[in-house]
């Protein structure tokens, strides 16, 4: 099957973070069976890059790259009025994007990095495509990339420390970004209008680019080369947001967090909706005090 007589010709796909590794993969894949994919890069010549290896292996030249740094309030608000301009539909938002920091840096508005890129920048990214979701004939999807590692957080989110100012520890810190993941898609999933479905899902210990030099403190680091002959291709890694993108066995099914691409547990935290609730409330206040 070529991109041009694939299942989802027509439809539109955002990508966040769609340069490298699973967003990459999940990119080739949609747009194999006929997607218009819009992947989204911070690095102009990465995202170029990415563009030519997406177009060559999925044989479709219905793939373009946009600017996107989900650290800064400012380029969300530019890609998304650069996207609805160009657009008038989208089926997809993947929010895939995300990363883990060995040390404490702050984004553009000064929300602490993992928390504003991982959960905060996806929060408004959304919040801006919206109403084009809902308005999409067929409906649309919100697929949001979290991680296993969202158990992690056991005692769930620190509310009165979300930018992790009092204590910064890499892993419990993306741990808590993706747990947020998972509170934001119950939360949406209640919230937006009759057609729209909002999922979450575990890729798998994948050998991307993830926690690449410089993002990880060294011990981090090695636990990860140790552990890196169990882990999985990009493309396989990339299986379950693709079938969550696409599949229509997944038509109407909304809340649900995914793996292997069947419905998977989530920690006893994660099922708190009054705390999903009072996530939603401080991203948006969070989002207000930025202007
Ligand atoms: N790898 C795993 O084992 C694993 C397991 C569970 C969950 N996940 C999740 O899977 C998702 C994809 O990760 P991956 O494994 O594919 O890692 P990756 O290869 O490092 O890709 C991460 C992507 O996110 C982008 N990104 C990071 N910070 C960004 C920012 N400020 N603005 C815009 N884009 C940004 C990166 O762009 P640059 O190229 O510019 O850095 C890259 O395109 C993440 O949400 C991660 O938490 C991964």
């Amino acid at each position: 099957m070529t991109g041009d007589e694939g299942p989802m010709k027509g439809k539109v796909v955002v990508i966040t973070g769609g340069n490298a590794g699973i967003g990459k993969e999940a990119a080739v894949g949609l747009a194999r069976v006929g997607a218009t994919v819009v992947i989204t890069s911070r690095n102009p010549e990465r995202g170029q890059a990415a563009l030519d290896d997406v177009r060559e292996r999925s044989g479709s030249t219905d793939v373009s790259v946009m600017d996107l740094d989900l650290a800064s309030f400012a380029s969300i608000r530019r890609f998304a009025a650069d996207f609805l301009d160009r657009s008038d539909r989208l089926d997809v938002l993947l929010n895939n994007a995300g990363g883990i920091l060995s040390a404490r840096t702050e984004t553009e508005e000064g929300f602490e990095s993992t928390f504003g890129i991982n959960h905060l920048g996806h929060f408004l990214l959304t919040q801006l495509l919206l109403d084009r979701l809902e308005s999409n004939p067929g409906g649309a999807r919100v697929v949001n990339v979290s991680s296993v590692a969202h158990k992690g957080a056991r005692k769930g989110l620190d509310f009165d420390d979300l930018q992790s100012r009092h204590r910064y520890a890499a892993m419990n810190v993306y741990s808590k970004s993706k747990l947020a993941n998972i509170y934001f898609t119950r939360e949406l999933a209640r919230r937006v209008g009759e057609g729209v479905t909002a999922n979450a899902l575990h890729p798998g210990y994948v050998r991307s680019e993830f926690g690449r030099s410089g993002d990880l403190s060294w011990l981090f680091a090695f636990g990860n080369r140790l552990g890196s002959p169990f882990a999985i291709s990009s493309e396989k890694g990339a299986r379950t947001s693709i079938y969550l993108a696409s599949s229509p066995e997944v038509e109407g099914v909304t809340g649900g967090y995914f793996y292997k691409c069947a419905p998977a547990s989530i920690s006893a935290a994660a099922q708190d909706d009054a705390t999903a609730r009072r996530l939603w409330d401080a991203s948006e206040q969070l989002v207000a005090s930025a202007g």
